[in-house]
């Protein structure tokens, strides 16, 4: 696995739960949603546990680039055209609320985790960017974002951004610190926070109920699912939504070289950029993403993160050779906006999904809303994220996403890498037939052969090696699973089941 810049010089660490537990209510995961969701409803009062599979972080909030956002990365003038006006007023509002509840825990809560202000552009450099942002510009200031501007001449180090809009007051921090200082501020108040705690099964009820992998059981009014993605339904969001693996570098620069800002280009995928703190005396850390995939539908890892630097260096001629390369996980609604709250057909259960670019922002919304919700308090960002929302633009896209699920599911009736289990390197994964079956095998440093049955357990897609970060990644809904076959990533539950191979199956094949 790659370490983000944030993971090599934070550790966050929980004890696992050993036993039955009560309380108000249950948080499943503690990356930025759950531990925001968490730290909303123990400030108002309630008996909290947060439990997590690893522990505080060690999801996708270890991994991100944290722009906490005005700019809606599926652009205002997409969420006006297909969801309305008023829709884009309330994510404008919603993303606004969340910089500025960030900034005001930060402050409440003493946490130190670098949050600071700071400008961002959105910048084009094509006639269609030129078209997208004069369309972005109107939407932005119609979805009341008036301080938005156009901004020529941008300094990124040298290279002048010709044609940009300026969003004014953007925020930005270390994620791992601000979850520790959350963490923390929910421990004073009395909650609790456990990690190698997985929960396995979620039934709504009052009490609701959370069975874990140890055998213990939290009973709680209320849970909330907020594990990126949620394991506890086989279709009702995951149709809804698609995973994107992304990338990013981080390579230094000499510090006061460039103004701290943020900036996204207009491209499909879009790059993203920052000034991300202190690397050195002398050097500052610039971290720039993009290249991003569909999941398991590519393995060039190396290809895209040589592109991302090149293109890193043509704007920002001031950075030096990459110092840190990761990637990441990302999940893209169909319609932009994140499924936060009642989760479909249950009362007392919550989920937060469909993070997208904007999942820190998109956490912190869920903290105000999940806690509305479960202390029957009114929100007016309800109907936007319900996750049960249906919309018939929606429709149409999901159709465009589902069109390419299918695919994938085409690939289960024969796909393999058409390698040898003997060919298979030491360190290398593959995905191969032998026995009549598609089997992931990984072959470790002491040259052992592990083998699995290469079915997703969730929906039976065919999984597909990613050599970057060691792991089997099902294409269809995002699962991710080790070379130990264990689940790393949902909607599935549980892992890969183990297989014993022979070199005769293989051949016999
Ligand atoms: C490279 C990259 C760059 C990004 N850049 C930005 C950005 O600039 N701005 C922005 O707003 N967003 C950005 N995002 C998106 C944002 O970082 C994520 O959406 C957000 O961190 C997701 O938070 P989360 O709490 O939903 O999930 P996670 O952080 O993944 O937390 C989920 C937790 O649930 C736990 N878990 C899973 N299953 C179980 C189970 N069964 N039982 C118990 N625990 C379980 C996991 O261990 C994990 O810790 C980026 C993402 C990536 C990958
Ligand atoms: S994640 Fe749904 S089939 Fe694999």
């Amino acid at each position: 696995m790659t370490t983000s810049y944030w993971a090599a010089g934070t550790a966050l660490t929980s004890p696992p739960l050993d036993g039955d537990a009560e309380c108000d209510a249950c948080v499943i995961g503690a990356g930025i949603a759950g531990l925001s969701v968490a730290y909303e409803l123990a400030a108002a009062g309630l008996a909290v546990i947060v439990i997590d599979a690893q522990g505080p972080g060690a999801g996708e909030t270890g991994r991100t680039t944290a722009h906490l956002m005005t700019a809606f990365d599926d652009y205002f003038s997409y969420v006006e055209r297909h969801l309305g006006h008023q829709a884009a007023r309330q994510v404008a509002r919603s993303h606004a609320a969340a910089v500025s509840r960030m900034e005001a825990i930060c402050a409440a809560e003493s946490i130190a985790c670098d949050f600071r202000r700071v400008d961002g552009y959105l910048f084009a450099e094509s006639s269609d960017g030129e078209d997208l942002l004069a369309r972005e510009l109107e939407a932005a200031h119609r979805a009341g974002l008036e301080d938005v501007e156009r901004a020529s001449d941008v300094p990124t180090g040298k290279v002048l951004l010709r044609s940009a809009l300026r969003f004014p007051r953007q925020g930005q921090l270390h994620p791992l610190k601000y979850l520790g200082g959350l963490v923390d501020a929910i421990q004073r108040r009395g909650g609790k926070v456990y990690g190698k705690t997985r929960a396995m099964e979620v039934s709504d009820g009052h009490p609701a109920t959370v069975d874990t992998a140890s055998g213990a059981r939290i009973r709680a009014g209320s849970v909330v699912v907020a594990t990126n993605t949620p394991f506890i339904d086989r279709f009702a969001i995951h149709t809804k939504q698609a995973a994107y693996r992304t990338f990013v570098v981080g390579m230094k620069v000499p510090r006061g070289s460039m103004p701290p800002s943020q900036f996204w280009d207009t491209l499909e995928p879009y790059h993203y950029v920052r000034i991300a703190g202190d690397f050195d005396p002398d050097y500052q850390l610039l971290i720039s993403g993009g290249e991003d995939h569909k999941v398991g539908q590519a393995d060039d890892a190396g290809q895209r993160f040589a592109r991302l630097a090149d293109w890193t260096r043509q704007r920002f001629p001031v950075v030096d050779a990459p110092v840190f390369a990761w990637s990441g996980q990302v999940m893209e609604p169909v319609d932009g906006v994140a499924f936060i709250g009642r989760n479909p057909g249950d009362a007392n259960v919550y989920v937060v999904t469909g993070d997208s670019g904007n999942g820190m922002t998109h956490g912190a919304i869920a903290g105000m809303l999940i806690r509305d919700q479960i202390t029957d308090r009114t929100n007016d960002w309800a109907e936007l994220y319900d996750p049960s929302r249906k919309s018939l633009t929606a429709v149409v896209e999901y159709a465009r996403e589902n069109a390419n699920v299918v695919v994938q599911y085409a690939d289960w009736l024969g796909k393999d890498d058409g390698v040898a289990l003997d060919a298979i390197a030491p360190g290398a994964g593959h995905v191969v037939r032998a026995g009549g079956r598609h089997v992931a095998a990984f072959r470790d440093a002491d040259d052992g052969l592990h083998t699995f049955d290469a079915t997703c357990p969730h929906l039976k897609c065919l999984v597909q090696w990613n050599s970057l970060e060691q792991s089997f990644d099902c294409p269809c809904h995002g699962s991710r699973f080790g070379v130990d076959g264990s689940v790393l990533h949902g909607p599935a539950k549980g892992g890969l089941e183990p297989v014993d191979v022979t070199r005769d199956d293989q051949r016999h094949h």
